[in-house]
């Protein structure tokens, strides 16, 4: 057991940039790095002890703080997903902010946290082997309102359980909706496409969306639907069929309403037969988007110098529903001034 600070690189502004590298008792092994309080790869054993990197991300920090808009293994906020317009109104005032999706803005804009760096810290934690990342934003920050003091724990427990811990606290009624956006391919980061990969949600309804991937308000069941996993399927299963939902995002890129009632419980699942890997997903958010890197596009050179293709890693984003802010059918992102907030979600990997 251990864990290892060193030097990763260097961002643009010539900060060095810490990577904390944390091997529990059973060799499982964990990188994160400064730089988006990015999950920078996770080696898991198989069925035989083998061990294989199980997200997708970079080898250089220059990548990760471009960013080129695929999120690899970043924490994102200071809003996750979309933002209608990128416009919203917080106690009759209104907001706006970068449209970097189209009309709409996606992940907090071009200037996300995804992209900046955090201060790393190694901390105590019972629980296991934990490293903390805070991160300050100002009042205003990306168009948002009141200052937001906003800190992620990553913890390795000894049963192989990457627990993330948000935890922070705003100067103002504000927007507080980070995710960690880690693509999982349990069969190694450059192994191909996950198509092959079983998914289990426990998620009745799924929230469809507009032709900008902006929820409609709608709650839709998944029954009768290729959005369906109730029961355990191959992401390729359906992914091709013709439900206009899938054609629109091309692939599966669909917010599930999570059935936790806000406490942490089991929401889904991934599992790679062949190898025998196995992750659970926990989470006390009321929503998850399923997100297949559909725009993942060959042309995005990862570690080891190899090329993520579409389809190349999962995405489980524990979040608010998208674009909550502006739809009262959904429950709100907004924190009240100077109210501690705490989410948690948990990756538990095992074999079966
Ligand atoms: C989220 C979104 C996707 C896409 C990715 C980043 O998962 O829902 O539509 O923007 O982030 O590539």
């Amino acid at each position: 057991m251990s864990i290892v600070r060193e030097v990763f690189g260097y961002s643009s502004r010539n900060e060095a940039i810490y990577s904390y590298t944390i091997v529990n008792g059973n060799g499982t092994t964990m990188k994160l790095i400064e730089l988006g309080a990015a999950l920078q790869s996770l080696k898991v054993a198989d069925r035989e002890g083998r061990f294989e990197d199980v997200v997708l991300g970079y080898d250089n920090s220059k990548q990760y703080e471009s960013g080129n808009g695929f999120y690899l293994g970043v924490v994102v906020g200071r809003s996750a997903n979309r933002i209608k317009d990128g416009r919203f109104m917080i106690k009759g005032k209104s907001y706006q902010l970068e449209k970097n999706d189209g009309p709409n803005n996606l992940h907090s804009g071009s200037d996300g946290y995804s992209s900046r760096r955090w201060e790393g810290q190694i901390v105590d934690d019972e629980r296991g082997q934990a490293v903390c990342f805070s991160i300050i934003s100002p009042d205003g920050d990306q168009g948002m309102p009141g200052r937001l003091d906003l800190s992620v724990t990553y913890i390795l427990t000894e049963d192989d359980s990457v627990i993330l811990e948000y935890e922070g606290v705003a100067g103002e009624d504000t927007i507080v909706n980070p995710t960690n956006h880690s693509y999982f391919n349990l069969a190694g980061h450059s192994s191909g496409t996950i198509y092959g990969q079983k998914v289990w949600i426990d998620a009745d309804e799924f929230t469809p969306s507009d032709e900008g991937l902006i929820p409609t308000g709608e709650y839709r069941s998944v029954s009768g639907t290729p959005l369906d996993f109730r029961a355990a399927k191959t992401i390729g299963q359906d992914i091709n069929s013709d439900y206009e939902q899938l054609v629109r995002a091309g692939g599966y890129d669909h917010n599930y309403v999570l059935k936790n009632n806000g406490n942490v419980e089991l929401v889904a699942s991934l599992e790679d037969e062949k190898s025998g890997r196995y992750m659970e997903v926990y989470t006390d958010m009321p929503g998850m988007q399923l997100y297949t890197g559909n725009f993942l596009s060959g042309k995005v050179r990862g570690k080891d110098d190899c090329y993520y293709s579409k389809g190349g890693g999962v995405c489980f984003e524990s979040q608010y529903f998208p674009d909550s802010v502006n739809n009262m059918a959904f429950e709100s992102p907004v924190v009240s001034a100077g109210v501690p907030f705490e989410y948690v979600t948990i990756y538990k990997f095992s074999v079966r």
